[in-house]
This record gives C-alpha cells, sequence and structure tokens, in this order.
C-alpha cells in the first residue's frame, strides 16, 4: 500500500510573515506522518526558520529547485549540500516553469536526480505535456521520455524511491483541471513505463502525484484513482485551510 503524498509548492509566494503564520497554524494539525506524508515546498529563504518550526511535527519542509553541483561558479544557485545540512527533505526537481521560463532540460534534471539521492533528499520530479502536445496526441510517449531520462542510471531502489509528479502544463494555475480519468490514465502510464524500464516492484512502490488546480473541492476525487498517490498543489496550498483539507484528504 502506498502512501500518499502531498506537498505544496508555494512557487514565489508569501513573505517571511506569512509563511511562519501559515506554518504556525498547520504544524500540529496536519494528520500523522503514518497515515500521509504533508510537504511544504517554500521558497529558499524561509527554508531554514520553516525546517526549525516545524521539527518534530508530521509536517516536512521542501525546496523548489537546486543546482546539481555541490558547490563552485553558479551565481545565483542553491547547492543539494545546503538544502541538506539545512535539514530540508524534499526537492521538486524539473517543474514544468523551471523547464519553460528557465530552460532546464532533462538532462539538468537527471543530474539533479542523481544529486539529490547523493544528498539525501527525495526528488519529487515533475513531467507534463503541453496542450499542443495533447492535442497532437503525444502525451504518453512525451511523458515517458521524460520519466525515463529523469530516471536513468539512478538504482533500482532509487527509482522506487522517487516521487513523479504529473503536471498537465495547460492544467496548472488555469483553474483548467485534468478529468480523474484523464489524469490516472497518465500515472498508470508512468507506472507501466516505470516497470518496463525498471522492474515491476519499483514501479509498485513509486508515488505518482497529480499536479494542476487541485483544490479541496477534487482533491477526493483524484485520489481514489488506481494510479494517483498524492497531489502537487500550488494555488490552493497558499492558505492554511486549504492546505488542511488536502492533506486530510490523504489519509
Ligand atoms: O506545482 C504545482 C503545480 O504547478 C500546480 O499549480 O495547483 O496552482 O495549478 P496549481
Amino acid at each position: 500500500m502506498r502512501k500518499q503524498v502531498i506537498a505544496g509548492n508555494w512557487k514565489m509566494n508569501k513573505t517571511h510573515r506569512e509563511a511562519e503564520d501559515f506554518i504556525q497554524t498547520t504544524k500540529n494539525e496536519v494528520p500523522s506522518s503514518d497515515k500521509v506524508e504533508s510537504v511544504v515546498c517554500a521558497p529558499f529563504p524561509f527554508l531554514q526558520k520553516l525546517v526549525e518550526e516545524t521539527e518534530g511535527t508530521s509536517l516536512k519542509i521542501g525546496a523548489q529547485n537546486m543546482h546539481f553541483e555541490e558547490s563552485g561558479a553558479f551565481t545565483g544557485e542553491v547547492s543539494p549540500v545546503m538544502l541538506k545540512e539545512l535539514g530540508v527533505t524534499y526537492v521538486v526537481l524539473g517543474h514544468s516553469e523551471r523547464r519553460e521560463v528557465f530552460k532546464e532540460t532533462d538532462e539538468d534534471i537527471n543530474k539533479k536526480v542523481h544529486a539529490a539521492f547523493k544528498h539525501g533528499l527525495t526528488p519529487i520530479i515533475c513531467v507534463g505535456e503541453t496542450l499542443d502536445q495533447r492535442e497532437a496526441d503525444q502525451t504518453m510517449n512525451h511523458v515517458e521520455a521524460q520519466v525515463k531520462k529523469a530516471l536513468e542510471g539512478l538504482t533500482n531502489e532509487q527509482c522506487a524511491d522517487v516521487i513523479i509528479a504529473y503536471e498537465p502544463i495547460w492544467a496548472i494555475g488555469t483553474g483548467r483541471t485534468a478529468t480523474a480519468e484523464q489524469a490516472n490514465e497518465v500515472c498508470a502510464h508512468i507506472r507501466e513505463t516505470v516497470s518496463n524500464y525498471v522492474n515491476a516492484d519499483a514501479a509498485d512502490a513509486v508515488r505518482i502525484q497529480y499536479g494542476g488546480s487541485v483544490k479541496p473541492a477534487n482533491v477526493d476525487e483524484m485520489l481514489s484513482q488506481s494510479d494517483i498517490d498524492g497531489a502537487l498543489v500550488g494555488g490552493a496550498s497558499l492558505e492554511a485551510d486549504s492546505f488542511l483539507k488536502l492533506v486530510e484528504a490523504g489519509k
């Protein structure tokens, strides 16, 4: 039985004060981590404080990106060593906004996944198609290629431990959610890809989230699907009440 992972991705939102208020309100209200993994992926400047404030609770803190190198002349970047030192446990990698706006490639993302494992961080690897790709019937091929490249060179055990977030780009921040059936169809294909590319055990263990306009009103239906093991949530994770409803649904 795979444990659901509900992760909020705050993107570039909130002041320090707002971030702290959110954490104070939610940290003791999330369900036990035995039942569901509750994660907040916050902007870099807030991470240290949020990790300290959530210590000993079931609420875990993640980053939204990192560089694959441990140190060096990479102005403006943050390394996996730095994140690990802060006590961060998860890192979102290859979000479509990173791929589109910051031109991250599948190869960069594969290097970042390796770096995450080297430093004991759990990667949340984002994949998903554009509207044009969906309309051209390329969704499955595109997502499959992204998954294979992200997992290239990992051990079978590492492949079982990644979290993959399927986020159709046309459903992100648009209010236009994929239907539960559409989402599950792609998540099932991702699981089959892991089965063929790695093995059946890894496919059975890997957690696959859906992301794209998830909110309290549609989360139950998404999470009830056979191959959806959680959600990666942007907008609806910004308010404490809404976030608590989402993690409650993951129990
Ligand atoms: O990482 C989260 C996704 O980009 C989804 O964002 O829930 O605001 O559509 P959204």
